[in-house]
């Protein structure tokens, strides 16, 4: 049976907050919630064949009902493992799939899927066919402008072409090309140039397609300025070191007349989702590892950050102290 999904239904998100492994968990997607009500937001990258093979499935899938919308991005290359992972992802309620043939890591590609696959579309196809075919998410792919030498246009543009036959939703562009050889990943997000005016122009002759850019946004006035030539803007590392730059997202991205938070009130409205996890036998650092980057820029923030994660870190962070802290923060007017 297939699931196809009309055109219409296709969701537009103007900005999403970029899968990231061992920052994008559901912690920090909660703090993202709390900053954007409307963002779209991804979990860190999961190999599919794991999500299939392992009996602690919730451990990959759980996430909190408040982050819709949320996708879910899967690595893999099997079209069987993927249309698995597909199923359990819609029967999980994630209101979409993506799918990353842009991660440059010798880990991933050497288990031929990433930014390797990128040289085999005909494959990503098949991969992005049985996602498609076996759950009525819309399924979407992230993926660079080249991978090695098959780094000209035509490539590029054959790829897109190729997966959108395949019934891809939507395109996020990492404007760089990956170099798999002789750059790790952290190097594979800053030595290759970014090239906008490629994904620039992929957009121009592919009006039909959804393409979201992605690669070295800084703030929300460039983001603005990229939504004149595309259809949505991802962000990745800036919103993670610097999440309150980017606190007036829904006034200035989505137009929604609401005041941008400050930092404490962000903290207090998470306060309950803290309590929650603590009593669930959670460790209060797997949430404040994230929130100690909210403070930056405040007078004083190396001291609140130290006195977080030093009580954090040996166990001893309580509410009552975080709640003490973040008035204190208030107080001062942040
Ligand atoms: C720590 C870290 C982990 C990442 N993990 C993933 C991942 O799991 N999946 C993915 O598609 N991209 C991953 N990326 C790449 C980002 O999604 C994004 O494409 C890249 O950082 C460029 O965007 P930026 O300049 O806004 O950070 C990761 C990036 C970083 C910094």
């Amino acid at each position: 049976m297939s699931f196809n999904q009309p055109n219409s239904t296709k969701n537009i998100h103007k900005l999403s907050i970029a899968p990231m492994m061992d920052c994008t968990d559901k912690h920090f997607r909660m703090i993202m919630r709390k900053i954007s009500s409307k963002a779209l937001l991804y979990t860190e990258m999961i190999v599919a064949q794991s999500l299939i093979y392992t009996n602690k499935k919730e451990n990959f899938l759980n996430f909190n009902n408040e982050e819709h919308p949320i996708s879910i991005q899967f690595g893999g290359d099997d079209p069987l493992i993927l249309k698995e992972a597909a199923r359990m992802a819609q029967d999980w309620g994630y209101d979409e799939i993506n799918f990353n043939v842009g991660c440059p890591s010798p880990r991933v590609c050497s288990g031929n899927f990433g930014a390797s696959l990128m040289k085999d579309p005909e494959k990503v196809a098949k991969c992005i066919n049985s996602l498609k075919n076996n759950c009525n998410l819309p399924v979407t792919i992230k993926h660079r402008i080249g991978v090695d030498n098959d780094d000209s246009f035509m490539h590029l543009n054959n790829f897109v072409r190729c997966i959108a036959n395949a019934g891809a939703d939507r395109f996020t562009v990492h404007a760089r090309k990956a170099i798999l050889k002789g750059l790790n990943p952290k190097q594979n997000r800053t030595i290759p140039p970014l090239k906008y005016d490629v994904v620039k122009k992929l957009k121009k002759i592919n009006p039909d397609l959804l393409i979201e850019i992605n690669g070295g946004f800084t703030d929300i006035d460039e983001s603005l300025e990229a939504l004149n030539d595309f259809d949505g803007v991802m962000i990745g590392r800036s919103v993670y070191k610097h999440p309150l730059r980017w606190s007036d997202i829904d006034q200035k991205i989505y137009k929604i007349k609401t005041k941008a938070k400050s930092a404490s009130q962000i903290i207090f409205s998470l306060i309950p989702y803290i309590e929650r996890h603590l009593s669930n036998g959670g460790e209060s650092w797997d949430i404040c590892k994230h929130l100690i980057n909210l403070v930056e820029g405040i007078p004083k923030a190396k001291i609140w950050r130290s006195q977080i994660s030093n009580k954090s870190i040996k166990k001893e962070l309580d509410i009552e102290y975080l709640i003490k802290l973040t008035t204190r923060l208030e107080e001062m007017g942040y």
